[in-house]
């Protein structure tokens, strides 16, 4: 049996669909696509799941006393489809220290940035584009990185490079380094599922094909 894999959402879900079109392009090595979940009930990230007649779940974060509990809840579903990696794509919640022991570096995610620049705290979404604009820096681009119990800041997989432009708004940037996005989550996913990735430190080797 291949990698059993889940996704987890927050929003319009073009990187879940990126990783989704991969997959059933055969880019993952048999691997399974166990799941797709959300924090947001009226995410589309679920309905390009449900279209694709993979198992969806949505938990309400409200229906939770804290941060932990939510957690513990995914974690029990995850289980029960038995799930070996997790993949955030555009997953806008911080995971709590137990969720990252459990799937210790078995948790991907993709950034839109160039990491460590411009993460952490507070830096999602159009946050980031706006800092990066704003710092005048000449190049943006996203990472693929695992997920340590630190925000954004576990070792890196891939990154891509976008160069910014004079007359860039944080929506035209955002633009081009979605592209960049969805060409490279599949490809580190594909490197995951190949058993490629070996994390020394900070540092991921990338090793040959076998
Ligand atoms: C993507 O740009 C992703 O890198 C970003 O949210 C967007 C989700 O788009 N993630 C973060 O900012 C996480 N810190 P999508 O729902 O269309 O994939």
């Amino acid at each position: 049996m291949g990698i059993r894999i889940a996704v987890l959402a927050s929003g319009a879900g073009t990187n879940l669909q990126a990783l989704l079109d991969a997959w059933r392009s055969q880019q993952f090595r048999g691997a399974d696509m166990a799941l797709v979940a959300s924090d947001k009930p009226q995410a589309g990230a679920l309905k390009r799941g449900t279209a694709l007649q993979i198992p969806t779940l949505a938990l309400d974060p409200a229906k939770f006393p804290n941060a932990a509990a939510f957690d513990q809840e995914m974690l029990v579903h995850l289980a029960e489809h038995n799930v070996d990696v997790v993949c955030l794509a555009g997953y806008m919640r911080i995971l709590t220290p137990a969720f990252v022991q459990t799937y210790a570096n078995r948790i991907l995610n993709i950034h839109p940035a160039l990491l460590p620049a411009f993460g952490g705290r507070g830096m999602y979404g159009h946050h980031v584009h706006e800092a990066v604009l704003k710092s005048g820096a000449r190049f943006s681009g996203c990472t693929v990185h695992f997920v340590d119990e630190g925000t954004d800041t576990g070792p890196i997989i891939l990154q891509a490079v976008v160069p910014v432009l004079d007359q860039d708004t944080p929506e035209a940037l955002a633009e081009r380094v979605l592209i960049e996005e969805h060409r490279i989550y599949p490809r580190a996913l594909a490197l995951y599922c190949e058993q490629r990735l070996q994390i020394a430190g900070k540092r991921v080797h990338i090793l040959e094909k076998a």
